[in-house]
């Protein structure tokens, strides 16, 4: 008999975007006329940059000839990539991060759910409340957590990121071996800064704990002095490893490109307290898991780091943040207290009602979906993520709407 992996039975049916998708879908079929737009789900809206898909088609041009075809490529990236990202998303900013540190991937996403692999079934983990929920689901997967219980799951340590601690989480008061931290932040559009950030890596440094850093959204930083890496702190390449992706950085949403870093001296302890390389143990799992990122994407990201490739994607994070801006105007003119949206593609909004209402009221009276904050964790229970992936017009129509639905309240 193949028995199954029960822990899957203690996820959460309802996954916050189905739940968003059967409300909108029920809504659309009674009022089939209304246009509906959507500022909830974090993809992006607008095209490629030039420059990725001239070298797109280069490369795909290239695999159209026996003298320049390519076939399996290292599992870990092709230097090409690695060197460009060591260069410029690191060494320019004082992090001596080399390119055998970086490792490419199809998404942050899987790596993210891949990492926590390696680590020990009874590996202590604490995650950010509200979260991604990525990094929640797949600690439950692998069972390391207990039941589902008053809306968490037993075993995990919640880093409660609240009005009172302006979003940014204390240190955990229990010992934890691996922490997940993600900035700027998804849901909240918070951002650290580094003498935040330090107080973490001196934890890990303290505790032997891994710091895992989700830097997806770093592209939206307009802030020079917040730092754009954990490499930027001292001590952090010991005790962190780091998740980028183009995804929201330059339009890779549907073409999947992303990398992790791990440097070199970073340890991971066997049970008898003895260090073993972080970077081997993710190595030996990557190129027997993994078979490495196409050619033609691997040149597609490696011309966001061209003169050209810079500005056209610096261009496409404006257009966002500048719809983001929008977002916080309209909804602190009306009222409710907002945060993100300066260095994010997110909007966190107070809503001063329960996060299911709100959206039902701005689905049913505005035809605009946003994102309850409850589906993010206990904390983004009264909150209301609100996404800047849209074109102009599409942000200005719903944020009319919006002004209209809210002044009847
Ligand atoms: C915080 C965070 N990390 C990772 C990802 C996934 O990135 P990728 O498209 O590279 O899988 C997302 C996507 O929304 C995200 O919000």
């Amino acid at each position: 008999m193949i028995r199954m992996n029960e822990n899957y039975l203690k996820l959460q049916a309802s996954y916050l975007f189905s739940e968003i998708a059967k409300r909108v879908n029920a809504y659309q079929a009674e009022n089939p006329d209304k246009k509906i737009i959507r500022l909830g789900i974090g993809d992006v809206t607008r095209a490629l940059p030039v420059a990725c898909i001239t070298a797109l088609h280069k490369a795909v041009d290239e695999m159209a000839v026996d003298a320049t075809f390519r076939g399996y490529g290292p599992e870990q990236g092709y230097a090409f990539l690695r060197e460009k990202i060591a260069e410029h998303d690191f060494r320019v900013r004082g992090a001596q991060i080399s390119p055998e540190e970086i490792f490419i991937s199809d998404g942050s996403k899987c790596d993210v759910g891949n990492f926590q692999e390696l680590f020990a079934f009874d590996t202590r983990v604490a995650v950010p409340d509200p979260v991604y929920p990525v990094y929640v689901d797949t600690n439950v997967m692998a069972g390391r957590t207990a039941a589902w219980k008053d809306g968490r799951y037993e075993g995990l340590v919640y880093l409660e990121s609240t009005e009172a601690n302006e979003y940014v989480p204390a240190l955990p008061k229990e010992k934890v071996d691996v922490i997940y931290l993600c900035f700027p932040n998804n849901p909240t559009g918070r951002t650290v800064t580094k003498a935040q950030l330090r107080p973490w890596v001196d934890y890990a440094r303290e505790n032997k704990a891994l710091i895992l850093y989700d830097a997806a959204y770093v592209a939206f930083i307009r802030d020079a002095s917040l730092p754009q890496s954990i490499y930027e702190i001292d001590g952090a390449p010991d005790v962190a490893v780091e998740f980028r992706s183009f995804s929201k950085t330059a339009g890779f949403t549907g073409t999947r490109c992303a990398y992790t870093v791990i440097p070199k001296q970073c340890k991971i302890y066997d049970s008898q307290g003895n260090g073993h390389s972080l970077h081997a143990l993710w190595d030996r799992r990557h190129s027997t898991k993994f078979n490495g990122v196409s050619y033609p994407i691997q040149r597609a990201a490696e011309a966001v780091y061209s003169p050209e490739g810079q500005q056209q994607i610096r261009e496409l994070s404006d257009y966002y943040l500048a719809n983001a801006a929008l977002i916080r105007t309209t909804l602190g003119k009306a009222g409710f207290k907002c945060i993100g949206g300066d260095h994010a593609p997110y909007v966190w909004v107070k809503a001063n009602m329960d996060s299911w209402k709100f959206f039902d009221l701005m689905l049913q009276n505005a035809d605009v979906v946003c994102t309850p904050g409850a589906g993010f964790g206990k904390c983004g229970e009264g909150y209301i993520r609100f996404s800047a992936f849209n074109s102009r017009e599409n942000v200005e129509t719903a944020l009319q709407r919006v002004s209209e639905a809210l002044k009847g309240l």
